[in-house]
């Protein structure tokens, strides 16, 4: 009968022996998430946003620039070289015989490349 209080006190603190159990799982999860949610976010922020005027370039770069090896950041090179890198990178296409880019479509890309570059 006086065990009564302290049993409900204990429920209602979620104190039953299995909860601490199931609330460790929980927030090993949510610790999870959240390491990968960082990690996407990671991902996302080294490019930033996208003007309109980079979109195209933005596109093309994420359809022809891993075909080889990993995407690699705008923030690899400056304004200045990313010419240079993308005309060896058109060459790499050319003699891997990968789908190659149009004048043109290089032209987009480094709109897109040199607006996320390596500042000086
Ligand atoms: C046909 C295969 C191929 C494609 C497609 C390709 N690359 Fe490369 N990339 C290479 C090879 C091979 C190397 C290593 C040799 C070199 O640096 O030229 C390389 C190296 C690089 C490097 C590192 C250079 C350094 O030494 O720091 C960058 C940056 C790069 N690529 C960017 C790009 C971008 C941007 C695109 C999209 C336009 C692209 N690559 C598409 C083959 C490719």
């Amino acid at each position: 009968m006086y065990n009564d209080g302290k049993i409900k006190d204990k429920e209602l603190c979620g104190m039953t022996s299995e909860q601490p159990v199931v609330l460790g799982r929980r927030g090993f999860f949510c610790g999870i998430l959240t390491v990968l949610m960082s990690l996407s976010l990671m991902g996302c922020s080294d490019i930033g946003s996208i003007t309109a005027e980079q979109s195209a370039g933005y596109e093309i770069y994420k359809e022809f620039c891993g075909q080889c090896h990993e995407r690699q950041s705008p923030k690899r090179y400056t304004a200045e070289d990313w010419p240079d890198v993308v005309d060896r990178m058109r060459s790499h296409m050319k003699e891997k015989k990968k789908r190659e880019l149009t004048d043109e479509q290089a032209e987009h890309l480094l709109v897109f490349l040199k607006g996320h570059a390596k500042k000086k």
